[in-house]
């Protein structure tokens, strides 16, 4: 955000002021702070002219400013109405050498979910792309699926949803009373560049269900909305973001905290590993991320894979 701009932003949320006091304790010129005042405006702020001045009321806009205001996480936002891809559009970003940004949309057009399906992205939701440039080794890369897992998790339990996660990073509402059965509330789809032995890029891709009707979207999916009412989607991003900065800040973490939100551990399961199949009972994560599942043949740790739950394991 502009600097002037979150200047008068700061100074408004301490209580209204007259221009020429924004002015002034900004050391700039009244026509500045006019034009922020308008720009703020058009981005969503409600700013009243009063006999005191300016005065900010409450932030229900959802766009790039009102996100980054208040934002105690190193991401600038970029906002868009429509795009086809906040995917897309981050990883331009990474080719032009951004790093630490975040792509938020309120409708994608050409959404992209994992194993080249299309995800269905109408407007309401919350469609957002984390640009970073960490530096791991690539085979630390799924702890960064695993954070966002954990952040989305977290934000929709904050928003009074039932979240848990499903492995390896699938937002879901389990069913009440069901054995394992379960409805999607949130996907992620991590793309990255690798050089030798590190990662130059890596987008993480999240997509929530938000404030969409669950009607129209695919069978077995919910929403924020079905759940627990409209949530203030500002909010639910700003705190997302936030955890999210603190889990990549903090890697060993990762783990015990999905650990935590996992739904998957204690479940008979089917995992599709590139064309195989292994089914057994799912007992434990390993520190990197891991399924480990007990098969009829022994204990196999698995990286990465399609999985089903099955119904919950016996003993
Ligand atoms: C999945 O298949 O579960 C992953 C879905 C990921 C969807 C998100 S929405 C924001 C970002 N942009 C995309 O095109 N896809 C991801």
């Amino acid at each position: 955000m502009n600097e002037t701009r979150r200047a008068v932003l700061e100074a408004l949320a301490d209580g209204p002021a007259t221009g020429p006091e924004l002015a002034e304790k900004l050391g700039v010129s009244r026509a500045a702070v006019w034009k922020q005042i308008e720009a703020l405006r058009e981005g969503g702020f409600e700013i009243r002219g009063g006999a005191d001045g300016y005065e900010l009321g409450e932030i229900t806009a959802y766009g790039g400013d009102a996100i980054e205001f208040g934002l105690e996480a190193p991401f600038s936002i970029e906002y868009h109405e429509s795009i086809a891809s906040t995917n897309d559009r981050a990883r331009e970003l990474a080719a032009a050498g951004e790093v630490d940004r975040v792509v938020v949309a309120d409708e994608q057009v050409g959404g992209r979910g994992r194993l080249d399906r299309a995800w269905r992205s109408p407007p309401g939701g919350v469609w957002l792309s984390v640009l970073s440039r960490p530096s791991i080794p690539p085979a630390d890369a799924p702890l960064y699926t695993l954070a966002a897992a954990v952040a989305t998790a977290r934000a929709a339990r904050e928003a009074g949803v039932d979240a848990g996660i499903k492995w390896p990073n699938d937002v879901i509402v389990p069913l009440e009373g069901s054995d394992g059965a379960y409805r999607k509330l949130a996907g992620i789809l991590t793309e990255m560049e690798g050089e030798t032995g590190r990662v130059a890029w890596l987008v993480v891709g999240i997509g929530v269900n938000a404030n969409v009707d669950a009607g129209t979207l695919p069978a077995g999916s919910t929403s924020v909305r079905a759940e627990a009412g409209d949530v203030d989607r500002r909010l639910f991003v700003q705190r997302l973001l936030e955890t999210f900065a603190e889990l990549r800040a903090d890697l060993e973490a990762v783990a015990p905290a999905w650990r935590e939100l996992a739904v998957t551990v204690g479940q008979r399961v089917r995992v599709d590993v590139g064309g195989e199949r292994v089914v057994g009972d799912a007992v434990g994560i390993t520190d990197s991320g891991a399924l480990v599942v007990e098969t009829a043949d022994g204990r196999e740790r698995i990286a990465a894979g399609d999985c089903e739950h099955l119904r919950p394991a016996r003993g």
